[in-house]
């Protein structure tokens, strides 16, 4: 070859491998920055053409989401498609008959004046047919590709329905376990909820809205639904700036980057206004700093319910308010169809607001290609209940599972015989938690179906009926089982609807007879593995002496049985970290690890016990400081908690700099060891604290985490990489940004323990 040719052929591949290396970049940049949000010129050209040619009416009705009961299978009388035919409606709520999406679609699309095709919704929210752990569970697993995975096969299973919009996720921070809707949120941290926020719409929305097999998610609910005062659902909501901005927000923040098409107004108010009548929240927060460009829903009524808050006099007034304020859908009740034209031809609300609505509602409808492909295409059947979906559902369940206590006694072995007593222990309905509308039980795996197929030399009796029975028939025939066998499996918990919305409980112990059938089964002396199915944390001081090993399940959805079976027998690990703080007593909440230190932090040698206290002792200082004199100031089990069947040894964490300024990166490492007998996973976490501010900080926050596979013996070093970023927060004068000074780190397995170092951040 000639030297020019040569030079020719090195500059050609020079050229494609840079060519191919800027395009697997693209790949990657696609595969983790989905573009659904990005302006599009040609669909904003297409929404002014649309918006041109609509009436007025026709605006009104796009803004209209019409709700029918959850139960209802169709039933849809003509007005309803007289109104779809007039452009009165522009999106559906709960309409589960296959026919009647397919006909009303044909109503919008043909009939209609300006063709906009309808949205089918309904609240998909760990699962459709198919059901993985509930959310708190799936936050449990801290993996985003299991939150990612489960959300892809439940768009992919709906939308074989029709269904195009999910009302999830939910991005709701929670720290009191007494909040029903726990079970739904994805826990109490920020990070972790950003983390899963935006994995959760790259499923839905399957990194490509416009693909008939994705469904438009739904961050809700905006704002600050999870701080309602004592966890009764609905209640009021007061948030600093700050505390808004560092906690509630950032989840919402996340999922909106991601591209989250829509957004869910919540319930409550926020220091005194409705959301759903907040321009501040829906309009400085939402689009000015969010950037957020889809539409906002209501949730169900929520309008016209600012009359009850005492904060709109009546319908009309109520629409004028959300009107104001930015609120794009009304979710069932009728306040803008029944008002919107008068308040604009009164000048109350202006046409412009309304044309702001409409566009929004139809730049959607347009990413969605409803336009283009408004029907289920002809050979989506959804594949519901497929083995890869029941497989991902599985190993969800597994990976949510967390270990809270193990007297040496699981896993079992595979010949020993056990008793499986509880009422959560075959409940094919129970276990698939809150939100489970199209999950069948038929297809349900519960525990006793899963021991049956694998042969497992179990005695089943249930002593108790339902979790909340409190009836004791049953114990006498519990108890022979569990004095024949050789382990007792307990399966308690609390049934699905004692946790989800409006379910809200100020007693958070085992319900019914639980405790008290424990405790006799204690007496038999036989080791006792409790596992529970809930929907939030259950407090078990009261039971904890009496069991030799606790799983927390949570309801793990339709493969819970099969995956629980694996994890007693050892065939795989559990892999759950909490996802909240755990309260010794419901007493103690709200509770949350990245509280504040107080002027008087709260010390081991500071506290004495109330028992401990002498009996008419002098008024004395007994420790004053921040704790409960019964109970002490820390929780059952601290977030991040979890065990494994191995042990893991932390050592030498290192920081590369005592000292980084505002553009460099801090590397935090930490060397972990399986120092136990199995191969096994580890969470490790990284913590931060920022020693002093210009507004107090948590003693700790969560800024990393990396699961770490390690074979037995293995040692594994963990890198973590933080910057001033990291560090950045919102302080009283509402600046965002990272402050100079002293910060603390801890590398560890939960956020109670771990080892420490420091650096500083100086200009
Ligand atoms: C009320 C709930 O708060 C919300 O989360 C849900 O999406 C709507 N109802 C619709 O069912």
């Amino acid at each position: 070859m000639k030297l020019q040719q040569r030079t020719k052929h090195i500059t050609k591949s020079i050229f494609f491998i840079l060519l191919s290396l800027l395009l697997i970049n693209c790949a990657n940049e696609e595969k983790t920055t989905p573009k659904t949000n990005a302006v599009d010129d040609k669909i904003e050209a297409r929404i002014n053409e649309i918006l041109a040619k609509m009436t007025l009416e026709e605006k009104i009705g796009q803004t209209n989401l019409r709700g029918t009961s959850s139960r209802v299978e169709g039933q849809l009388p003509e007005e309803l498609k007289t109104a779809v035919r007039n452009g009165e409606i522009g999106a559906f709520l709960n309409v589960m008959n296959l026919d009647y999406v397919k006909e009303l679609q044909k109503i919008a699309v043909e009939e209609s004046p300006n063709g906009i095709p309808l949205i089918f919704a309904r609240d998909v929210i760990h699962g459709f047919k198919t059901l993985f752990p509930i959310p708190l569970g799936l936050a449990a697993s801290w993996d985003a590709e299991t939150a990612r995975v489960s959300s892809e096969i439940a768009a992919f299973e709906a939308s074989s329905a029709g269904i195009r919009w999910t009302f999830a996720p939910m991005l709701d921070i929670a720290r009191d376990s007494r909040w029903g809707r726990i079970a739904e949120s994805p826990g109490e941290d920020p990070y972790l909820a950003s983390i899963l926020g935006k994995a959760y719409v790259e499923g839905f929305q399957s990194n490509d809205l416009s693909s008939p097999t994705s469904m438009a998610a739904c961050a809700k609910h905006f704002i600050g639904y999870g701080a309602a005062i004592g966890g009764r659902d609905y209640n009021t909501v007061n948030l600093s700036e700050p505390l808004l901005r560092n906690i509630y927000l950032p989840p919402f923040k996340s999922a909106i980057d991601a591209g989250a098409a829509t957004v869910m107004s919540s319930f409550n108010e926020v220091n005194g206004i409705p959301v759903t009548g907040n321009e501040f929240l829906l309009k400085d927060v939402l689009r000015g700093e969010l950037n957020f460009d889809g539409f906002v829903v209501s949730d169900w009524d929520s309008t016209v319910e600012m009359i009850a808050h005492g904060f709109a006099r009546d319908e009309k007034h109520a629409g004028e308010l959300s009107a104001i304020a930015g609120l794009d859908m009304e979710m069932s009740s009728e306040a803008y169809e029944n008002h919107l034209k008068k308040l604009i031809e009164e000048g109350k609300v202006t046409e412009a607001q309304l044309d702001e609505f409409a566009k929004n509602i139809v730049r959607i409808k347009l990413r969605l290609n409803l336009f283009e492909n408004p029907y289920i295409p002809k050979d989506h059947t959804g594949n519901l209940y497929a083995e890869a979906h029941l497989a991902e559902a599985k190993k969800a369940a597994i990976k949510s599972t967390v270990l809270l206590k193990n007297e040496s006694i699981l896993p079992l072995k595979e010949t020993t015989k056990v008793a499986v007593i509880g009422p959560m222990a075959n409940k094919p309905h129970e276990q698939l938690g809150t939100w489970s509308f199209d999950g069948e039980r038929t297809h349900t795996n519960t525990p006793t179906i899963a021991f049956e197929k694998a042969n497992v030399n179990f005695q089943f009796v249930e002593g108790l009926t339902y979790s909340r029975d409190k009836t004791t028939k049953g114990f006498g025939e519990a108890i022979r089982a569990a004095k024949n066998a050789d382990v007792i499996l307990f399966f308690g918990g609390e049934e699905a609807i004692l946790s989800g919305e409006a379910h809200s409980r100020a007693n958070i112990d085992l319900p019914g007879a639980q405790v008290e059938l424990l405790k006799e089964l204690a007496k038999t002396g036989k080791p006792i593995v409790l596992v529970i199915m809930a929907g939030r944390p259950i407090t078990i001081t009261n039971i904890i002496d009496d069991v030799d090993a606790v799983l927390m399940a949570w309801h793990p959805g339709t493969m819970g049985g099969e995956a629980l079976r694996e994890i007693i027998f050892g065939i795989s690990e559990p892999q759950g970290r909490l996802p909240v703080s755990w309260p010794k007593t419901a007493g103690q909440l709200p509770y949350f690890y990245n509280h504040k230190n107080t002027g008087r932090p709260a010390e081991a040698d500071q506290f004495t016990q109330m028992d401990s206290i002498p009996i008419g002792v002098w008024q004395s200082s007994l420790g004053n400081d921040s704790h409960y004199l019964d109970i002490g100031y820390t929780p059952h089990f601290p977030f991040g908690y979890g065990l494994s069947y191995t042990e893991f040894k932390y050592e030498n964490v290192a920081v590369s700099n005592d000292t980084i300024n505002f553009n460099k990166e801090l590397t935090i490492t930490a060397s972990i060891t399986n120092t136990g007998k199995r191969d096994g996973t580890e969470l490790v976490q990284l913590y931060v604290q920022d020693v002093v501010g210009s507004i107090t900080r948590p003693i700790r926050e969560l800024k990393r985490f990396e699961h770490i596979h390690l074979k037995s013996g293995e040692t594994k070093e963990v890198t973590f990489k933080i910057s001033s970023e990291d560090l950045k927060f919102v302080n009283h004068k509402l600046i965002d940004a990272a402050e100079e000074g002293k910060f603390n780190v801890w590398v560890g397995p939960n956020a109670a323990q771990g080892l420490e170092s420091s650096f500083y951040l100086k200009e």
